[in-house]
């Protein structure tokens, strides 16, 4: 048995680890179910061992950090999450807990769908659309207003104009949009998105307003944030409000005076869910009555006066029939369970990832073991557990392979004998196929026509080695795969040439640099410029980027200080590819400034810039904008009508400047 100590230690990593896959990178590696249970055990053991708490620890949090590269912006109030309950005992139990805090005043109860998809917050300034906020952490989150005023569903400006108004809701997409999107995505030989909630997290963080609005978004609003000149007692008023301003509200919506009703009414909707265009992975229980909801306040995490109800994951039972190993860019092998299928949530299950040594470990799930599988909601399949009892003893414990299943190099367990990794680098097949996928995808390099399964054959027939290599192929080269016409091989050639202009953000996002996405990619193509400049640059210059850590620092130098990679870029300079990236101001015109550090706010209506073009200056100097005026804001930049922001700016004494003092600034 773990010291408690050590075992809130070890959740708290975990669950911070999964809140960050699952609202910074939209990409959930488990189920919200096994994400409660952590955090049960968590909320259980702080309470347990009270001197063992912590202002920080995911208990007293809402989610994660907001993503790199766009403005965040403050919450009015902050956007909370709600507790979960699984089964019509924890309704129960909820209703005791609102009876018991509301003395003898019986709440109503309004039940909606719990509309899977991301979480927005939509402000209108005098019935304006202003700015449309992802929830991040909760306390601040991204400006996606480019995107927002996209979705036909939220109107533009509302018939009243009230000199605040706020909206949240949810920004979804329906089954037949995302369907239809995974055709175009699979015909294109790209691989498809997860799910439609994932698709929605991605679309709305494109940098492209036009390919987002391609995408189809839609909005339901679910409830008013703050708002000034408007008055509403009950949360359905609040409803009637949002439609009455032109807002979709989800049309399944009851209320009830007793929790049986609510529970009647949740199970009704168990299975009819899947008949809806949209996916829903829950409903929502909400007190009807704002003074009620007063009364019941929040706690660290979520209002007392709201719960979400999850449809139980479904389970099923299967066998294990062999463990695959597959290899990532980076060389780290992952096992992946190939399963008898099931029919799971309305897809047949045949695979599911096992992780890594650890996790099997952990669970001792051997080859051969009947094992529980679960899928929530439409998430990735997760082993629940292996089924000892049922063991014949024929099971296999399984053993990581010596040599890499790909290049026969040797494997190495790393320090803590959780990853083991192929040492094989770019000698290795594998580690070459994933490094060229990540290269051709969408947002790096974007090359049509180059998907998996031409890579696959392209690496099989020993063309290409390395991503130079791709541009030296050459149409009878191409014209000689299977299934490749004449037509499509020289779309790909087409397809090369047209990426060789993509510029230094995407090139850096698509060489497999350690620890560098899309993000980062591009807020260091927008610091160095050039590649040589960012090649030479020190650990130190390198961490003072805002948004690059020490480690991050570390491994870019070494990826540029690395032979191989020097020559591939050598290479690539060669046979054309634009090694720099546009749209910076020369360091002539700038004066060599370097905002690293400096937080500014912009205000009021500009003359010579637009708002997001002196934003994109700030941050291309090394600075950051931020939305709201606070004692760490470095200056406040004011046009004309500048209100409430800089009489805060006047109280903190932050400098304020024109935009004329702005460009003296930077030297221009
Ligand atoms: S009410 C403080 N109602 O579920 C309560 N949330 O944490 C605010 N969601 O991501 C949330 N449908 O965006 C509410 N009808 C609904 C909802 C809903 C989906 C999402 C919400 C958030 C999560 C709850």
């Amino acid at each position: 048995m773990p010291t408690p100590q050590k075992r809130i230690n070890e959740l708290r990593q975990q669950l911070t680890h999964h809140n960050y896959l699952y609202y910074v990178d939209a990409r959930p590696e488990i189920s919200d179910r096994v994400y409660d249970r952590l955090l049960d055990e968590l909320k259980r053991l702080e309470a347990e061992h009270p001197e063992l708490q912590s202002p920080d620890s995911p208990t007293q949090r809402v989610g994660g950090q907001p993503i790199d590269g766009f403005v965040t912006v403050k919450h009015r109030e902050p956007m909370l999450s709600i507790d979960n309950s699984y089964n019509a005992d924890d309704l129960r139990e909820f209703d005791q807990r609102v009876a018991k805090l509301l003395k003898d005043e019986a709440p109503i109860y309004v039940v909606e769908l719990k509309i899977d998809g991301v979480a927005m917050s939509i402000t209108y300034l005098d019935g304006a659309l202003t700015v449309g906020t992802t929830r991040g952490d909760g306390e601040q989150g991204d400006d996606v207003t480019h995107n927002i005023r996209t979705i036909n569903d939220v109107p533009l400006k509302l018939p009243e104009s009230p000199r605040l108004f706020e909206t949240r809701g949810e920004v979804y997409m329906t089954r037949a949009d995302f369907a239809q999107y995974n055709r175009d995505r699979v015909a294109r030989g790209l691989e498809p998105a997860a799910n439609p909630r994932n698709l929605s997290a991605g679309t709305l963080k494109l940098l492209d307003p036009k390919e987002c609005r391609r995408r189809r978004l839609r909005f339901f609003a679910y409830a008013l944030g703050p708002c000034e000149g408007v008055a509403v007692n009950t949360h359905l008023e609040s409803l009637e409000l949002l439609k009455r301003f032109g807002f979709p509200v989800n049309p399944h919506i009851a209320s009830f005076d007793s929790i049986a009703g609510v529970i009647d009414y949740c199970n009704s909707w168990a299975t009819k869910r899947h008949d809806l265009n949209y996916e829903t992975d829950g409903m929502v229980i909400k007190v009807n009555d704002f003074a009620q909801r007063k009364k019941l306040g929040t706690t660290a995490r979520s209002p007392r006066w709201v719960i979400a109800y999850k449809f139980a994951a479904e389970q099923g039972i299967t066998k294990l029939v062999s463990i695959d190993i597959q290899v990532g860019k980076f060389g780290t092998l992952t096992p992946v369970a190939n399963l008898e299928p099931v029919h799971l949530a309305g897809t047949t299950v045949s695979r599911a990832s096992l992780h890594n040594a650890d996790f099997i470990a952990s669970k001792d799930i051997r080859v051969g073991d009947t094992v529980v599988i679960e899928k929530a909601g439409e998430i990735i399949p997760y082993v629940v557990r292996s089924e000892p009892d049922a063991r014949t003893g024929s099971e296999i414990v399984f053993t990581f392979p010596a040599t890499c299943p790909a290049c026969s190099s040797t494997v190495e367990r790393d320090k803590n004998g959780t990853f083991y990794r192929c040492i094989g680098g770019r000698k290795c097949t594998a580690q070459v196929k994933e490094i060229l996928q990540g290269y051709a995808r969408r947002s790096t390099m974007d090359i049509e026509g180059l998907g998996e399964k031409i890579i696959e054959q392209l690496v099989d027939a020993g063309l290409v080695k390395s991503i130079a290599d791709l541009y030296r192929l050459t149409l009878e080269q191409v014209v000689g795969l299977e299934r490749m016409g004449k037509k499509s091989a020289q779309n790909l050639l087409d397809g090369l040439a047209a990426s060789k202009e993509r510029g230094l953000a995407r090139l850096l996002a698509g060489l497999a640099i350690p620890h560098v996405g899309d993000s980062v990619a591009d807020v260091l193509a927008n610091a160095f410029v050039t590649v040589d400049a960012l090649a030479e640059a020190s650990v130190e210059r390198l961490a003072q980027i805002q948004g690059v850590g020490p480690i991050m620092a570390q491994a870019i130098h070494d990826y540029f200080h690395d032979e191989h990679n020097q020559s591939l870029i050598t290479e690539l300079r060669s046979l054309g590819l634009k090694l720099t990236q546009d749209q910076r101001p020369s360091p002539a015109q700038t004066g060599g400034t370097d905002f690293t550090g400096k937080t500014f706010v912009v205000t009021g209506t500009l003359s010579k810039y637009g708002r997001e073009e002196i934003e994109a200056l700030i941050r291309s100097l090394g600075g950051k904008a931020t939305g709201s005026v606070s004692k760490s804001t470095s200056y406040l930049i004011a046009g004309e009508k500048a209100g409430s922001k800089m009489n805060k700016a006047k109280q903190l004494g932050v400098p304020v400047l024109s935009e004329d003092e702005f460009d003296k600034l930077i030297g221009k």
